[in-house]
């Protein structure tokens, strides 16, 4: 047997194909690397049956992920399935002293803390740099470049999927549901796409980007969390006519007591640089104490730019065990520091709320007097004249910095009037 670190794989699919592909046609740079030299010796399927892209060799492709965890041959197990079995996977390989790579951000976010003990434990390594943000060397940038900054702010657009639909959706080229189709061929969204477009998916990517940054411990479940599936044709063009485009964005930035971290659809300036991110496209915009301002963009989905994300976690390990070096994932166990997530309802935001309201006198007063009495200042109104049919018009409000629990609770009250028909839709807006 060579000398060459051996590979076994669990998923074949879109990353999977893409990491074979570019691990069979290592690219000069690597190939400069000498110490760095790979065999993939398993890869796990669910069906063996199945045409590839790739040709691996007689016997190399399994149908059972035990076969990639039991060969002694393999010393790193790549996990690229977003199976419900994955966490199990990762931490029978951890525990056998295998290294993992993974690109599954849900059970980093969900299971980080255990994993990243285990591999301490064990002397292996957890990489997951294609977790979050697909061909942006985001988790790299925050481990090591940025390591010397104490971060404010994180500004992401984590989900290419999303964003893919809401721009096209902004350049009315199609509906949502032919849009999100389109999406799941390119091979953007997850296998169940809920986890997109309920922002899920944005959720434990900023859960895993917050343990870095801010050394929270808190799981995608504990950040508030709003999805795409209600934004609608009329609020991108209400937006754009007020100067805004929507975008789902994920937050977190240290405040008073803790860290606000959240993920929903937000209006942004055309301006912005966060607004001109396209399709699948993620962007991260840091704030860090020493750094000041940076942002990273580039392709956040998608086959080749996930795969270059986990071939570099593959090199820097096999560059680490020919240094001899001992496991590097001491940095993600997060001890006494412990930063928690601040509650959603003390973020002050400015809002857009939009309300098909009766053509009536007084309807307007009755909003403002509900507002005022939480406390929530309009900066701006706009009303639409009646078109031919119906017989209400469409409000817009655009506000100044209110507290978000008095504003949860004044869309209650305005949704009860009788006069606002089919309640409020409320957009956050954002300076970035
Ligand atoms: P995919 O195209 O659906 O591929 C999934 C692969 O997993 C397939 O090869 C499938 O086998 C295999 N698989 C499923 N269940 C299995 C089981 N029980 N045992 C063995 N193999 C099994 O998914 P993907 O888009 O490559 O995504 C893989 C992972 O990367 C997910 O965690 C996803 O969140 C993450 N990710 C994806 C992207 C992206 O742009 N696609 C970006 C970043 C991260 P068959 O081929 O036989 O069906
Ligand atoms: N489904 C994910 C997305 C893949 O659309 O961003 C990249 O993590």
């Amino acid at each position: 047997m060579s000398n060459a670190i051996g590979i076994g794989m669990i998923g074949l699919g879109t990353v999977g194909t893409g990491v074979v592909q570019l691990l069979q046609d290592a690219p000069s740079a690597m190939r400069r690397r000498r110490h760095v030299d790979f065999a993939i010796r398993r890869v796990a399927v669910r069906d063996v049956g199945k045409a590839r892209d790739v040709d691996l060799g007689a016997g190399v492709v399994v149908a059972d992920a035990r076969q990639v965890l039991e060969d002694p041959s393999v010393q790193i197990v790549v996990e690229l399935t977003g199976a419900a079995p994955a966490y199990e996977w990762i931490r029978a390989a951890l525990q056998a002293g295998k290294s993992v790579v993974t690109a599954n951000k849900a059970v980093i976010a969900l299971h980080g803390a255990e994993l990243f003990a285990i591999a301490l434990d064990r002397g292996v390594d957890l990489m997951f740099e294609a977790s979050v943000a697909g061909g942006i060397p985001i988790i790299r940038s925050l481990r090591n470049g940025l390591v010397a900054n104490r971060v404010e702010s994180l500004h992401g657009i984590l989900n290419g999927t999303t964003n893919y639909i809401l721009t096209r959706m902004t350049r009315r080229e199609g509906d949502y549901a032919d849009i999100l189709a389109d999406a799941q061929k390119e091979g953007y969204a997850e296998p169940d796409p809920t986890a997109d477009v309920s922002g899920a998916d944005a959720a434990s990517k900023l859960a895993i980007l917050s343990r870095i940054a801010f050394h929270t411990t808190g799981t995608a479940a504990d950040i508030y969390c709003e999805g795409i599936e209600r934004i609608e044709a009329s609020d991108i063009e209400f937006a754009g006519e007020l100067g805004y485009t929507i975008k789902l964005l994920a937050i977190a930035r240290l405040v008073p007591g803790g860290v606000e971290a959240r993920v929903h659809p937000v209006m942004l300036r055309h301006d912005s640089q966060l607004a001109n991110i396209h399709a699948e496209q993620n962007a991260i915009e840091i704030v860090g104490s020493a750094v000041g301002t940076q942002v990273f963009t580039g392709a956040g989905a998608g086959k080749m730019p996930t795969a270059s994300a986990v071939v570099a976690d593959l090199v820097e390990l096999a560059e680490r065990k020919s240094a001899g070096a001992s496991t590097a994932i001491g940095d993600m166990i997060v001890g006494d520091e412990a930063a928690h997530f601040a509650p959603m309802e003390d973020a002050e935001l400015r809002y857009f709320l939009r309300m098909q309201v009766a053509d009536q006198p007084g309807v307007l007063a009755q909003v403002a007097r509900i507002l005022a009495e939480h406390q929530i200042s309009i900066s701006s109104v706009l009303q639409k004249e009646r078109g031919l049919q119906g017989d209400t018009v469409p409000l817009v409000i655009v506000t100044h910095k209110a507290r978000e629990g008095s504003m949860q609770q004044a869309v209650s009250a305005i949704d009860g009037l009788a006069l606002v028909d089919g309640g409020v839709r409320l957009i956050r807006m954002e300076t970035t």
